[in-house]
C-alpha cells in the first residue's frame, strides 16, 4: 500500500482509521485496590491477585500507588534501583523503575519513606498517571496497590482505573472508613460501582455479614452499587509468607487464602478488558481509544 493511497478522500482517512485500529495495543483492564483503614490487607491482596492472573498466563504490572509507605518490594523481597520518586525527580524514565516480580509479574515500585512522596501535588499524581501511556510493553492487566483512606492519591488513581476494589474486614472501623471512602469516591468523583472484598474473615457467614451491612448503608444514601467479589479467609500461611516476603500464592498455593486469590483472579480476569474511554483521566488511556501510532512516514 502506497502513502499516496492514504491522501485525501473518505476512503483515504476511512483506510487510516482503519490501520490505526489494527495497530492501536489492546486495551490495559485496570484495577486500584483501596481501602478505607489501613493495614487491612490491600497490598496482600494486590500481590496475591497480581500473581494468581501472572500464574493464570496474563501479562500483569503492579503499581505500588502507596507513595508514602512503598510495601510491594518489601513484601515480595525486592531491592529496587529505582523507584517513582526517581521518576518524579527525573532521574530515570518509568519503565526504568519496572523489575520483576514472581512469575514474571512487572512490580513498579514505590519510594520507601522519602517524605516528600507522601506529599505530591495532584499534578504530579495526574503525570504519573499519564507517564504510564509512554510505556511500550504488552500488558494485560495492571494493579495499583493504593494507600489507605481519602488521600488525594487514593482518589486519582481509583478514577483512573476501571474497576475499584475496596478492602474490609470485620472491624467495625474498616466498615465506617470503606463507606467514607466510597461515599468520597461517589459524591464527589463520579464512581458508581465498586466490588467490595471482605479479608480476614473467620467464616463464609461473616463475610455476608460485612458486606450486606456495607451495602445497605451505601445503596440507601448514596448513588453506588455494590458488587461482592467474596473473600479471604483468616490464615496463618498468608502471615507466614509476608514474613519470608513471599506471595502466599507463590510460597504456599495449597493454603486456604492462596486457593482464595485465585478464585479472586479468576472472578476479575472474566471482567475483561474496558469497551472505551469514560472521558476523564485514565491508566492507558491511549490504548482503550485506539490512537495507536501510524508506520513512519503515514500520515492520516
Ligand atoms: N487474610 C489474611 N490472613 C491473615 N493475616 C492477614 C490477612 N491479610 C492481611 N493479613 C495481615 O495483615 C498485615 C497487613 O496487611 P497489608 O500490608 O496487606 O495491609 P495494607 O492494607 O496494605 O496496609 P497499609 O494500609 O499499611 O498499606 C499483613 O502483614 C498480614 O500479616
Ligand atoms: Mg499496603
Amino acid at each position: 500500500m502506497s502513502h499516496s493511497e492514504f491522501k485525501g478522500g473518505d476512503a483515504a482517512s476511512g483506510q487510516a482509521a482503519g490501520l490505526r485500529r489494527l495497530r492501536a495495543p489492546k486495551p490495559v483492564q485496570v484495577i486500584a485496590v483501596t481501602s478505607g483503614k489501613g493495614g487491612v490487607g490491600k497490598t496482600s491482596v494486590s500481590v496475591n491477585l497480581a500473581v494468581s492472573m501472572a500464574q493464570a498466563g496474563k501479562r500483569v504490572m503492579l503499581l505500588d500507588g502507596d507513595l508514602g509507605l512503598a510495601n510491594v518490594d518489601v513484601m515480595l523481597g525486592l531491592q529496587p534501583t529505582y523507584n517513582l520518586s526517581h521518576v518524579i525527580a527525573g532521574q530515570c524514565t518509568l519503565d526504568d523503575t519496572i523489575i520483576e516480580g514472581p512469575s514474571g509479574v512487572m512490580v513498579v515500585p514505590a519510594s520507601s519513606g522519602k517524605r516528600n512522596m507522601a506529599e505530591l501535588s495532584g499534578a504530579e499524581h495526574i503525570g504519573l498517571v499519564r507517564a504510564f501511556s509512554e510505556l511500550q510493553r504488552p500488558l494485560d492487566t495492571l494493579i495499583v496497590d493504593t494507600a489507605a483512606g481519602i488521600a488525594d492519591s487514593v482518589i486519582t488513581f481509583s478514577q483512573a482505573s476501571q474497576q475499584v476494589v475496596v478492602v474490609v474486614t470485620s472491624d467495625p472501623q474498616s466498615l465506617t472508613d470503606a463507606y467514607a471512602l466510597i461515599k468520597v469516591l461517589n459524591r464527589d468523583h463520579g464512581i458508581y460501582r465498586v466490588h467490595v472484598l471482605a479479608n480476614q474473615v473467620h467464616a463464609p457467614r461473616e463475610a455476608n455479614e460485612i458486606f450486606e451491612n456495607l451495602r445497605r448503608v451505601a445503596e440507601r444514601f448514596l448513588d453506588v452499587t455494590l458488587s461482592s467479589i467474596g473473600f479471604v479467609p483468616h490464615d496463618d500461611w498468608l502471615k507466614r509468607a509476608v514474613r519470608r516476603q513471599r506471595a502466599v500464592v507463590d510460597a504456599y498455593p495449597a493454603a486456604p487464602s492462596a486457593i482464595a486469590f485465585r478464585e479472586l483472579a479468576a472472578t476479575a480476569m472474566n471482567w475483561g478488558a474496558p469497551l472505551g474511554a469514560r472521558g476523564n483521566l485514565e491508566f492507558f488511556v491511549e490504548r482503550l481509544i485506539g490512537t495507536g501510532a501510524l508506520p513512519a512516514g503515514v500520515s492520516a
